[in-house]
């Protein structure tokens, strides 16, 4: 796999740290992605275990997108018609196996820059044999803008984004106005942005980015959150949430216009 080689940096939410060695840890599964002045995520120096290497030199043929190969024809991909969703930083990628699984009649495109969670995930689509799963290992931003055709989304789903508390790290977070604009402009016409985190503030701002941003209706009605949808598998994390009285705050709003 040819991933560039473009520097990676380690840029935590509380600061520079270690500038060491992630690029040496995951090898050659690097992800993909263009400079930009302000990202959402840190590349987290965490090794690959042997299995999620073995994944990529097994499964990156058949369940691998690259950001390099541009503009996507979903038809071509998954050899059919059919309501195609994305996910975005679907971390180790547990409740997204699970929902391209429970919906066979779907097609899923996960995209997350973390390169075990790419090998685990393909790991267990090609135990499982999951056929309507693809995945990037790059940035979303850089994937929507370049790769992903207009009016093409069933559905974009941001699950438990990165927080980014501090408030001078605010500006990191992934919802924002052009982001949003972006999604807007990848959905189909009915098409849903579902967006879920356990961060109060972070849900605020959503809500607030949403209920103003042209094109988008609320799904329960104005400045409301939403039900966890059926379909959102309850992760083990959002249990021990719930048992220990944290909240969670689902929003789901449909392109309109
Ligand atoms: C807090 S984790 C949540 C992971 C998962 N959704 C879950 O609920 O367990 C956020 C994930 O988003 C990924 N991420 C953040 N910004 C991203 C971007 N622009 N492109 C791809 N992945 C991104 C991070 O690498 C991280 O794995």
């Amino acid at each position: 796999m040819d991933i560039n080689s473009d520097d990676v940096h380690d840029d935590s939410p509380d600061g520079p740290q270690e500038e060491s060695g992630l690029a040496a840890r995951s090898s050659d599964f690097r992800p993909e992605y263009r400079k930009k002045a302000i990202r959402s995520y840190v590349l987290r120096a965490g090794r690959m275990t042997e299995g999620q290497r073995n994944a990529f030199s097994s499964g990156w043929s058949f369940y691998g997108l690259r950001l390099d190969d541009g503009p996507i024809d979903a038809e071509n991909i998954f050899g059919r018609k059919a309501p195609l969703v994305i996910e975005i930083g679907f971390g180790m990628g547990d409740s997204l196996l699970q929902m391209a699984s429970a919906a066979p009649e779907q097609d899923f495109i996960g995209i997350e820059v973390h390169p075990p969670g790419v090998g685990r995930l393909i790991a267990s689509a090609e135990e499982q044999q999951i056929k309507n799963l693809r995945v990037y290992l790059a940035d979303a931003t850089d994937v929507l803008n370049e790769c992903i055709p207009a009016n093409s989304l069933h559905r974009l789903q941001l699950y438990f984004p990165d927080p980014w508390h501090k408030k001078k790290h605010n500006k990191r977070r992934i919802v924002q106005p052009q982001f949003v604009q972006l999604v807007r402009d990848k959905l189909e016409l009915g098409g849903v942005l579902h967006m879920a985190t356990d961060w109060q503030h972070y849900a605020e701002q959503m809500l607030e980015v949403l209920e103003v941003a042209p094109g988008f209706k609320n799904t329960v009605g104005q400045q409301q959150y939403s039900p966890r949808p059926d379909y959102r598998p309850l992760t083990k994390f959002e249990k021990r949430g719930e048992r220990l009285g944290h909240g969670v705050w689902d929003l789901l709003y449909q392109k309109r216009d």
